[in-house]
């Protein structure tokens, strides 16, 4: 059996952190079963109960366990990692098998900012459709996104039903606007309280915020602000080295 090495330079919690670990990639500890008390742990382990929270802690933060009040802390599920691509939501989604959803939580035709004209490359006063949607995968809700796309582009987008729907697909099938090119920018938050109750997170719930400019033919056809459960997504991307 595992055990925590007094003599090595690694710390004692993170030590334990990794036994946890190799517990539930094994599946010794699988999904959504209880991890042993502080108790347990300490006397398993021979560790205080400092070290032993420190260790919990720390995987509770890093979304590997959640911790229900009262009932004890239990083996998150594995977090949906997001590549970081040009991909529609739904392409993402039916890709993991998982059946996308989307309901309107807001749509209208607005007309651009200074600051919104500057990202989407228009004039200030132009239109600009706004669509505010909350994104399912297989009826639970992941993230609001909250897209900003020049009528020009699509002039009678409004009209047009995207429950359920992809707006890239009917963006290509309506209007032969693909997306070809993207720029994106990753923020942590916290969500505010409506679109934490949206989300289903708790009140103060960490969210990662993605905001994307993504361009077809060299023009800007979206600018999108996307908020994404935190306790739900990975970020993924492969790194090269600098040129
Ligand atoms: C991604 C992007 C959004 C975009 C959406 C379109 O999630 N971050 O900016 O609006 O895809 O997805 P769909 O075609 O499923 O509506």
């Amino acid at each position: 059996m595992a055990h925590i090495d007094p003599d090595s330079p690694v710390p004692k919690y993170f030590q334990l952190r990794e036994i946890l670990l190799d517990l539930i990639d094994s599946d010794e500890l699988s999904i959504g079963a209880a991890i042993p008390s502080e108790r347990e742990l300490c006397q398993r382990f021979g560790l205080s109960r400092m070290t032993v929270r420190q260790a919990v802690d720390h995987l509770v933060s890093e979304g590997r366990l959640h911790r229900v009040p009262g009932k004890g802390t239990f083996v998150a599920r594995p977090k949906i990692e997001l590549a970081l691509q040009l991909t529609s939501f739904t392409d993402d989604m039916r890709a993991r098998g998982m059946i996308p959803g989307s309901r309107d939580l807001d749509r209208r035709i607005v007309r651009a900012s200074a600051h919104l004209a500057k990202e989407l490359g228009i004039q200030p006063g132009e239109e600009v459709h706004f669509i505010e949607r909350l994104r399912t995968a297989d009826g639970e809700p992941l993230s609001i996104e909250r897209a900003h796309i020049p009528v020009k582009f699509a002039p009678d987008l409004a009209s047009h039903d995207l429950s359920d729907k992809s707006l890239y697909g009917l963006l290509e099938s309506r209007y032969g606007l693909v997306m070809d090119a993207g720029e994106l920018t990753i923020d942590g938050g916290i969500a505010d309280p409506s679109d934490a109750d949206l989300l289903k997170l708790p009140r103060g719930g960490a969210v990662l915020l993605l905001q994307r400019r993504s361009f077809s033919g060299g023009a800007c056809a979206e600018l999108g602000v996307s908020t994404y459960r935190a306790d739900r997504y990975q970020l993924r991307t492969i790194l090269e080295m600098p040129a």
